[in-house]
């Protein structure tokens, strides 16, 4: 079993330690375990510009590769062949700092496992170009992931969005998360070896990540030692609301309902809303539908305006000579 530890924080900083804790658990839970860890902090990973080159790709019958060369695909290439992923990242202003999301725009979409079956699918049926044997699937294998975010404030409104927005790492692939923790507090703790119950949290998670490559999801039990959340699925507290009694939970994007009872607001997730969470098959499935249905709506639109459109383009492309004139 391989398991990788990957850190966007400090080099020997707080979530490197708290990473590397957690892969010691798993080392001890598996002594056969082959362990690698990653600090991606200096590594030189750019930005995606959105060009498209890897669905085009995928489309035209080859690889998906992202094809910005940089230290990315050395971090993917270690995902890739992972079983069980401990991964850390610090909050930079109430979120993960921007270096992982970065890296999420770049490997996650290419990992989703609805979309690129989707493509396969269209290959066996000689529907797309290329042969859908010739896709290394075992890409898309199951992996487990657990997630640790870390923050000076003690005041949580300061990690708002600190593991939630982790969650966005390993959904498209359909990552089986064990975990997330949020070690906040890193202010006043000073150190997280000055806080053995928070370093005795790292090994359980490390064990149970680790654990539960060998596990069917439905015997996973999540690892909540701060609390199980909100949501049944993602055990996230955020919320989105819209006025009325049903509200949603905007990492998993499903329906809850609502009620109070006293003083105690509760969400009620139906079995039919969990199981069209994003991070399932089914969730995917429905984003997958909608985003190859744009070209149908958008291509006619375009095409009976392109003259319109052509002229209105020019506000856009001669601004700085348009904007004075
Ligand atoms: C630019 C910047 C913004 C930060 N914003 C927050 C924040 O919004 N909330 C918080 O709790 N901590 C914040 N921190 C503190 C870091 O999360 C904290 O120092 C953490 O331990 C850094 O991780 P590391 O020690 O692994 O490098 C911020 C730190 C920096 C450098």
């Amino acid at each position: 079993m391989k398991v990788l530890g990957l850190s966007f924080g400090k080099k020997n900083a707080n979530t490197d330690i708290l990473v590397k804790e957690a892969l010691y658990g798993a080392k001890e839970a598996f002594p056969d375990a082959e362990i690698n860890f990653i600090n991606t902090q200096r590594l030189n990973i750019g930005r995606c510009i959105g060009c498209g080159a890897c669905s085009t790709a995928l489309e035209k019958g080859k690889d998906n590769n992202c094809i910005i060369k940089d230290d990315f695909q050395m971090v993917e290439e270690a995902v890739r062949e992972a079983d069980a992923i401990i991964l850390g990242a610090p909050v930079y202003v109430l979120q993960p700092v921007g270096q992982f999301k970065d890296f999420v725009d770049r490997f996650s979409c290419r990992h989703d496992v609805s979309a690129i079956n989707w493509v396969l699918d269209k290959r066996r049926a000689g529907e797309a170009p290329g042969n859908a044997d010739d896709y290394p699937i075992e890409r898309l294998r199951r992996r487990t992931v657990s997630y640790i975010s870390v923050g000076g404030a003690s005041t949580e409104n300061w990690v708002s969005m600190g593991t939630a927005t982790l969650h966005l790492f390993g959904f498209p692939a359909m990552m089986k998360v064990v975990a997330n923790y949020n070690a906040n507090s890193m202010g006043t703790i000073g150190n997280p070896y000055l806080n053995d119950e928070m370093i005795g949290h790292m090994h359980e998670i490390g064990k149970r990540t680790a654990a539960a490559v060998e596990m069917d999801d439905k015997d996973v039990e999540f690892y909540g030692p701060k609390g199980m959340g909100t949501c049944p699925v993602c055990h996230q507290n955020l919320l989105t609301v819209n006025g009325t009694t049903t509200v949603e939970c905007p990492i998993c994007g499903i329906e809850g309902k609502i009620s109070i009872d006293g003083d105690k607001l509760n969400v009620e997730f139906s079995e039919a809303q969990q199981a069209r969470a994003r991070g399932t098959f089914a969730g995917l499935r429905e984003h997958t539908t909608e985003i190859q249905g744009f070209g149908a709506i958008c291509g006619p639109k375009i095409m009976a305006n392109k003259e319109l459109l052509e002229k209105k383009m020019e506000r856009v492309k001669k601004f700085d000579e348009m904007i004075n004139a």
